[in-house]
């Protein structure tokens, strides 16, 4: 018998590298939209984990599928193939405007994945002298060194050493400022559709098309990142689908899991090609379980009902943050899309997003920020109306005791 640990939070700060600073409970269990820590006190979550239980905590459909994997085969290895990633693979060809998979393992490898397949790609078609990458401010790709450094805050990347190179970027919404940067040289633009850490802040569909159309001046290819905004978060299976920009390349991951690690890039016939044998790899991608998982989550998100209710869940959203604004006058917009949104603070509240979060759960409530001046929202897209209205209550409570001091 393993020896039994007293689990506490001030056990995290003896253990853990220091790269974290998590809340003072520790949540023990989950069921659709609400948790409980180890003290048996009850949240409403609004988080999430950040945007990744897509269905919740504890799904059923997610629960079996897990456990019917768990009985059968845990993991092979890509020397194998196994029915569940080519499965969940081929739902997701059926469903996107991608005819190849390659599976990951987190969104940064699925970004990891992407940069390096632009870059073999512009390689073989066009010689050594097309490796620019460009990116934009505020946008955020991963942690490892390259999707870091792609990345839109230098402060991430700085202090590791030497960065990658031939990475630019320019003004997210801005398209003169990209138009600037381009020439025959880029190799890739990538972007968020609809930035997530940066603030929740939605690409406009001019800008978006405009991205698209000097890739195509330049022989570029356009890579969304939807790590976030992807499997139904924004009402649409991703986000892409609610214009006609659709990118060369797509990302996935959080969501895609609802909880269970798994990334994905998507991409075309013509394109994949370049990543030949033996180019690129990851041990535990397209993982068994995590397929299973996947398939899952994207079999029940992936349906009318439930993407329609996710805009019926942001107009209740957006109809319950006016109505506490109206009161408390902290925010100066509310922006995002579907179960993604971001109440951005007002010049008296500017800078305090995480006393709104500390305050938020100590009230019953997980919130999340998005910077300093954002709070954000990325609950369950099946949360029920019930949650919403209670976790409401709760965040009322929060932004009453934000300005109480
Ligand atoms: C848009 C976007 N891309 C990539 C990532 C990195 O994903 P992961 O933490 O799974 O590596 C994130 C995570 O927040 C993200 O929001």
């Amino acid at each position: 018998m393993a020896e039994h640990i007293q689990v506490t939070r001030a056990l995290f700060n003896e253990v853990m590298v220091p790269n974290y600073a998590p809340a003072p409970i520790i949540p023990v269990r989950g069921l659709g939209s609400r948790v409980w820590d180890q003290a048996g006190r009850e949240y409403v979550d609004f988080a999430g984990g950040i945007a990744v239980n897509a269905l919740g905590h504890c799904h059923p459909a997610l629960v079996t599928a897990l456990k019917e994997q768990a009985d059968k085969l845990w993991h092979l290895s890509n020397v194998m193939t196994n029915e569940p990633a080519l499965r969940l693979a081929q739902k997701l060809v059926d469903s996107t405007f991608a005819d190849k998979v390659y599976f990951a393992n987190s969104g940064a490898e699925a970004n990891e994945a992407a940069l390096k397949l632009a870059r073999r790609w512009a390689l073989d078609k066009f010689g050594e002298q097309k490796q620019q990458i460009i990116s934009f401010s505020k946008s955020f790709h991963g942690r490892t060194f390259f999707t870091v450094t792609v990345g839109g805050q230098a402060a991430y990347s700085d202090g590791f050493g030497p960065k990658p190179g031939a990475i630019d970027h320019a003004e997210y919404n801005n398209i003169e400022s990209l138009k600037a940067l381009m020439s025959e040289q880029t190799c890739a633009v990538i972007l968020e559709p609809l930035q997530g850490e940066g603030g929740i802040i939605p690409g406009d569909l001019a800008f978006l098309q405009g991205v698209r159309d000097l890739c195509d001046q330049f022989n570029a290819l356009m890579i969304y990142d939807e790590v976030q905004s992807g499997v139904g978060r924004t009402g649409k299976l991703y986000a892409y689908m609610h214009s006609n920009v659709v990118p060369d390349i797509l990302t996935t991951a959080k969501s895609l899991g609802g909880g269970f690690p798994v990334g994905a890039m998507l991409t075309t016939t013509a394109i994949a090609s370049h990543l030949k044998v033996g180019t690129h790899g990851s041990t535990y991608g397209g993982n068994p379980l995590a397929c299973a998982v996947a398939e899952a989550a994207l079999d029940t998100i992936n349906q009318p009902e439930v993407l329609n209710g996710v805009i019926e869940r942001e107009q209740l959203f957006r109809r319950e943050l006016a109505a506490i604004n109206e009161k408390h006058n902290v925010f100066s917009t509310v922006r995002g899309q579907g179960m993604l949104l971001g109440a951005v603070l007002n010049d008296e509240f500017k800078g305090r997003s995480r006393d709104f979060f500390l305050a938020a759960a100590d009230q019953g409530l997980f919130a999340l920020v998005a910077g300093p001046d954002v709070i954000r929202f990325a609950p369950s897209l099946v949360i029920p109306e019930a949650d919403i209205i209670e976790g409401m209550k709760r965040f009322e409570q929060a932004v009453a005791q934000v300005k109480q001091g």
